[in-house]
């Protein structure tokens, strides 16, 4: 037998029907060895996978599905209530639907309808289920409302294929879930201590076009994120300068997704537009060099638990900045313009992070072939050891200036744990829907 923890808390875990049910086990007995009340509640479906006198033995709790037992105690109501935390896993593509949409027909949909405690889900489906709009969508509207979500992962499906869609561990649910607690435990404390932010692996998450609320339903709520953005221009006299054709389109669409997923949010600015910055719900620092950038963005840092690198920094400037216009008279038929190393602000970052804090790189290459254009990522990420480096393809008509983007994410060790394509916004989601996870 085990001690108690700290807190012995309610945990209600919901197990429905997919073939990950089976690994749903050791979720549970994870909970009960680290002290907690376990109740679960399996759907209909689930029970077909894993039987229920396994799940009491486990838990040590009585398992049932019916909202028509114990019904003086409503039961279905007082299980929600009580729970500090509620976890489903596995979560099938149409319990996520059911949730959702707020049904109730079963025990496990009058539980999270009562409940006000956490929630964190650990999705589990065929790769093409978990690509469809509809999951998309319903992701995106479980997680506006709050709802932690740990995976899925890209690996082994059953049968013989493979593809993002694999329940993660049940150790990394688990962490997840207890973090989860840890946080809501922490944040609750009468000392109003801030909740620590742990990060965790970095999970695989595909859903595109989450439009939280901003406020505290978010699932980024609270979370300090900071965005470098545009594009650096390095002066050589008071008119001139070296630049690039960032936009700053990527990273304003990462800014406003993370501010309405209840992040706070600064924005360090290399020469925006204007136009493109209207409405922006952040704080925005606006910069001209590298240099100013490096500066704003480590002032920031300091103060940040997740940090977004999309700015298109010069790696050079002119070695001299004249007072007064450069003359041709002074220059002849050609002129060359000595230039010396900026910092790499990212390296900073990452050689200086806080433990926990989660930094995202991105590189923009233009190389065509995409394994070869990986190649390059796997290497860049080797130098600057980044939590994940967004890798996307940039050209005379790609990536620049454009509404649509299209990405490779890969993480330290060189995985590539997502593709994604379409418009600046959705890239923005996945891109937070991995820092969301790598937080929890
Ligand atoms: N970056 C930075 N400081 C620099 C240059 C780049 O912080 N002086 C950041 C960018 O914001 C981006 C990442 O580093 O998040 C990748 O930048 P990129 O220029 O693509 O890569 P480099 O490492 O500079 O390599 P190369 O230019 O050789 O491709």
């Amino acid at each position: 037998m085990n001690g108690a923890p700290a807190a012995r808390r309610t945990i209600v875990v919901g197990i429905t029907g997919g073939i990950a049910a089976y690994k749903a086990v050791q979720v549970i007995r994870g909970f009960v060895k680290a002290g907690h009340d376990v109740h679960v509640v399996p759907t209909e479906g689930a029970l077909r996978f894993v039987g229920l006198p396994t799940l009491e033995a486990l838990s040590r709790n009585p398992v049932t599905t019916s909202v028509f037992e114990d019904v003086a105690e409503v039961r279905h109501v007082a299980l929600g209530r009580r729970a500090d935390l509620v976890v489903v896993a596995p979560a099938t593509a149409d319990s996520l639907a059911r949730m959702a949409a707020g049904l109730a027909g079963d025990l496990l949909g009058t539980t999270l309808l009562a409940t006000e405690a956490p929630v964190v889900v650990a999705p589990a489906m065929h790769p093409q289920m978990w690509e469809h709009p509809a999951t998309r969508a319903n992701l995106a509207t479980l997680r506006s409302r709050g709802v932690h979500v740990v995976g899925p992962e890209v690996g082994a499906l059953t049968g013989d294929d493979a593809g993002i869609g694999r329940m993660s561990e049940p150790e990394d649910i688990l962490a997840a879930a207890l973090a989860v607690l840890d946080r809501t435990t922490t944040a609750s404390r009468p000392d109003g201590a801030a909740p620590s932010l742990q990060s965790g692996s970095t999970g695989t998450t595909g859903a595109v076009g989450s439009t939280g609320a901003r406020g505290e339903q978010g699932d980024l709520a609270g979370v300090r994120v900071v965005v470098s953005a545009g594009g650096t221009r390095e002066p050589f006299d008071p008119v001139r300068f070296v630049g690039n054709r960032s936009s700053g389109r990527q990273g304003v669409a990462i800014a406003t997704a993370a501010a309405a997923r209840g992040a706070e949010v600064t924005l360090v600015a290399a020469n925006i537009d204007g136009g493109l910055l209207a409405g922006l719900d952040a704080r925005i620092v606006a910069v001209g060099s590298a240099l100013e950038l490096a500066d704003a963005v480590h002032a920031a840092a300091t103060e940040a638990d997740v940090i977004v690198m999309t700015a298109a920094v010069a790696d050079y400037r002119p070695a001299q900045v004249l007072p007064e216009k450069l003359k041709k008279d002074t220059q002849g038929e050609t002129m060359s313009l000595e230039l010396v190393r900026n910092p790499d602000v990212l390296a900073d970052l990452v050689a200086n992070r806080r433990t926990g804090q989660i930094v995202v790189g991105f590189a923009a290459e233009t190389e065509p072939d995409r394994d070869a254009r990986i190649e390059l990522g796997r290497a860049k990420i080797a130098r600057k050891p980044a939590d994940m480096l967004v890798v996307n393809r940039v050209g005379w008509s790609e990536g620049f200036e454009r509404e649509e983007n299209a990405i490779e994410v890969i993480v330290p060790g060189g995985d590539v744990v997502r593709r994604a394509e379409g418009t600046k916004a959705d890239v923005a989601a996945v891109v937070l829907d991995l820092v969301a996870t790598a937080l929890v």
